[in-house]
């Protein structure tokens, strides 16, 4: 396994793969990796010559008062777990090699973020798209793997593609959980464990939601209470939002008659986490 810093050595790697016809697969993180991000790096290790990661606390995706500085960082951890999933290239430029100066181009979502997360964290997907773009362009990836606890990202990544042309396979691999059923994530290390056992219930009342939908219920008001109330009956945590759109186009509706996600987002103390559930049409 080989670390790398430099955008040009990484593209030198990338280009010269190309050139000897191997396929190229990308797992782009911010680190302090967990379970969620090696069941990524097992599907692109499985399905292409080269494997690449990246590791890039992204500070353009990150809001004023958001935890980009604070964010959860462990290189050697990262290193180690790299290695054990066969990864070949990782790819860890500093914010000075991504962003030298100033952007003099930045890219902008006209769709898709007016709701969820991108309602309550504005310019993050723009962050999101704008980093992958250089990553993409730095990886030159036949295959991008992304997952789906990040539900909204992966949809703004999928128009990102489409609208642009990028030569790549999105894949998404579903949530990974803990068994009480909380999603992975690198931020849950900012729970203290009473917050961690009431966390669950944020997938719990997901469940709620989708019997609720299994049951033949399709009106998304009825639904949506449901699930706040569950959250706020074992939790003491501060909804951010629960909703119910259509998916990936994530536009409003009154009723389910398509492919839908919910979606909530929880504050607690020091953490905001979130998690959906992708209900194909019955
Ligand atoms: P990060 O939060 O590190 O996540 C990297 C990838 O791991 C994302 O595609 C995310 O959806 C996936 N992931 C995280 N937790 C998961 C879980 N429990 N189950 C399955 N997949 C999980 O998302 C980002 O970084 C950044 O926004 C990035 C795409 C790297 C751009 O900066």
């Amino acid at each position: 396994m080989k670390i790398i810093r430099s955008i040009a050595e990484m593209q030198q790697i990338a280009l010269s793969a190309k050139r000897d016809s191997q396929s190229i697969g990308f797992v782009p993180t911010m680190g302090y990796l967990h379970e969620g991000h090696q069941q990524l790096l097992r599907a692109g290790r499985e399905e292409n010559h080269i494997l690449v990661m990246s590791i890039f606390v992204n500070p353009l995706q990150f809001g004023p008062n958001e935890d980009f500085d604070r964010y959860p960082r462990d290189e050697e951890h990262d290193f180690e777990v790299a290695k054990q999933e066969q990864v070949d290239y990782v790819f860890i430029p500093s914010v000075e090699e991504m962003y030298p100066t100033p952007m003099s181009l930045t890219l902008t979502m006209q769709k898709r973020v007016d709701v969820l997360c991108g309602r309550s964290r504005e310019g993050h997907f723009d962050g999101v798209v704008t980093v992958l773009t250089k990553l993409f362009h730095i990886v030159l990836p036949e295959r991008a793997y992304f997952g789906l606890k990040d539900a909204q990202q992966f949809a703004v990544v999928d128009a990102l593609v489409q609208d642009f042309n990028f030569p790549i396979e999105l894949r998404p691999i579903s949530t990974v959980r803990e068994t009480s059923g909380l999603a992975k994530s690198s931020r849950n290390v900012y729970l203290s464990s009473e917050e961690k056992e009431e966390a669950q219930y944020i997938y719990k009342a997901l469940q709620q939601g989708q019997a609720l939908i299994q049951n033949g219920q399709k009106t998304k008001s009825l639904i949506i209470n449901e699930v706040i109330q569950f959250i706020k009956t074992h939790t003491r945590g501060k909804i951010d939002y629960v909703d119910l759109l259509t998916y990936p186009t994530l536009r409003e509706i009154e009723e389910v008659n398509q492919r839908v996600i919910i979606a909530v987002a929880v504050y607690f103390e020091k953490a905001r986490l979130i998690d959906n559930l992708i209900l194909e049409e019955n």
